[in-house]
């Protein structure tokens, strides 16, 4: 086809059905004229009824925010589509994070589109394989650190502050970061018809407990909801420095996207807890993996172990009668479960699951034992 053939526009109705996340809640963004529209469809992610779980520990008004079916499967999508698009209208050349491996990937798709330079610095070793690949793919620079998240997470914040190389930080210290994280809050509202009860998510570096906790508050200003959630937060029980009420200088949890000893917005954190009466506690990995099992076996939904957590803490709290039976709760699934293959491989029994077989259907009938 030569190039100078004029491609048909999509008409604007079919647009529309699907308005792009930063059109929809453009009131509430931090957009310009001068703002790129960069996009990769982020945002209207699910909100699944959760029938068999919710019958199971008696709060049948349950549901999970399925931010996995983002377009890096991750809510970070939000966040970074606001951050790459703010940081190209300010005249960025490159970009960097430190990860627990979600927002790496995000800030590398969403990098690679812009045409930013972008590096990712993580934990060596500690970084889930399909996070890691996801970066690798997109053409960052990944740099693997001898320490943990918040090792990570210091090199970065030094690395904004020198002036040799002038690099915009895209972690959720970006307060575009949060601004667009908020419009899960506001999705929630609008597909519910009014604010969940209470608000189940799990709690890293903290950013999008402050990023929900600031988008119901916007949403109640603008008089869009009546009342607003209760937030309950979830930290894994060996990475849990809000719930101890001191840093954790080795954090341990199979939960690794989760696996963080001093989280940047500690106090936001603790604001969304107290001003909304909500609570921050534990789960543990086997609490953790026993929910991300039940959702995958017994609801169909895939996510990653550390998003198990906000459900998890939720099927904990109902079971100590903490949970009133009338309550609407949602539950943020923050990523997919093709995130981290190897633990769904071993939680899902290992290659010993997998039934042999000769390929006829003989064969395959005798090895089901039919
Ligand atoms: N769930 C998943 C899947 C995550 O990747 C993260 C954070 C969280 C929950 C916690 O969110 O940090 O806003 O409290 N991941 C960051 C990262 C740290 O680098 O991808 P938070």
């Amino acid at each position: 086809m030569p190039a100078s053939v004029n491609l048909p526009a999509v008409p604007a109705a079919r647009l529309g059905a699907r308005p792009r996340l930063v059109e929809r809640y453009r009131d509430f963004l931090p957009i310009t004229p001068e703002t790129p529209l960069i996009t990769l469809g982020e945002g209207n992610t699910p909100l699944v009824h959760l029938d068999h779980v919710g019958q199971r520990i008696g709060v049948p008004n349950l549901y999970v925010k399925y931010e996995g079916m983002n377009p890096t499967g991750s809510f970070k999508d939000r966040g970074m589509v606001v951050a790459i698009s703010k940081a190209v209208e300010e005249g960025a050349k490159a970009v960097i994070c430190a990860s627990t491996g979600n927002t790496s990937a995000s800030a590398a798709a969403y990098g690679a589109v812009a045409g930013l330079e972008v590096i990712v610095v993580l934990p060596k070793g500690k970084i889930a394989l399909g996070k890691l690949i996801q970066a690798m793919a997109a053409g960052a620079k990944v740099v693997a650190v001898d320490g943990n998240f918040d090792d990570a997470l210091e090199v970065v914040r030094e690395m904004g502050e020198q002036r040799d190389h002038p690099v915009t930080i895209v972690n959720s210290i970006n307060p575009y970061r949060i601004d667009g994280q908020m419009t899960a809050a506001f999705e929630t509202c609008d597909d519910l018809g009014r604010a969940p009860d209470i608000l189940a998510i799990p709690v890293g570096n903290a950013g999008n407990i402050t990023a929900y906790w600031a988008g119901f508050n916007r949403y109640e200003a603008a008089g869009r909801i009546a009342a607003k959630p209760k937030m309950f937060g979830f930290q894994a029980a060996g990475a849990a420095p809000i719930v101890l009420g001191h840093p954790v200088e080795k954090p341990e949890t199979i939960a690794t996207a989760i696996r963080i000893g001093n989280p940047a917005s500690w106090k936001r954190a603790e604001a969304a807890r107290d001003e909304s009466g909500g609570l921050i506690e534990t789960v543990t990995d086997d609490e953790i993996l026993a929910t991300y099992r039940e959702l995958s076996t017994k609801q169909g939904i895939f996510c990653e172990p550390a998003s198990a957590a906000s459900l998890a803490g939720i099927v904990k709290l109902a079971a100590a009668g903490r949970v009133p039976g009338d309550a609407t709760v949602v539950c943020v699934l923050t990523g997919h479960g093709l995130k981290d293959p190897e633990t769904a491989e071993k939680s899902a029994g290992g290659a010993e699951a997998i039934i042999e077989a000769p390929a006829t259907t003989a064969g395959v009938m005798k090895s089901l034992g039919w």
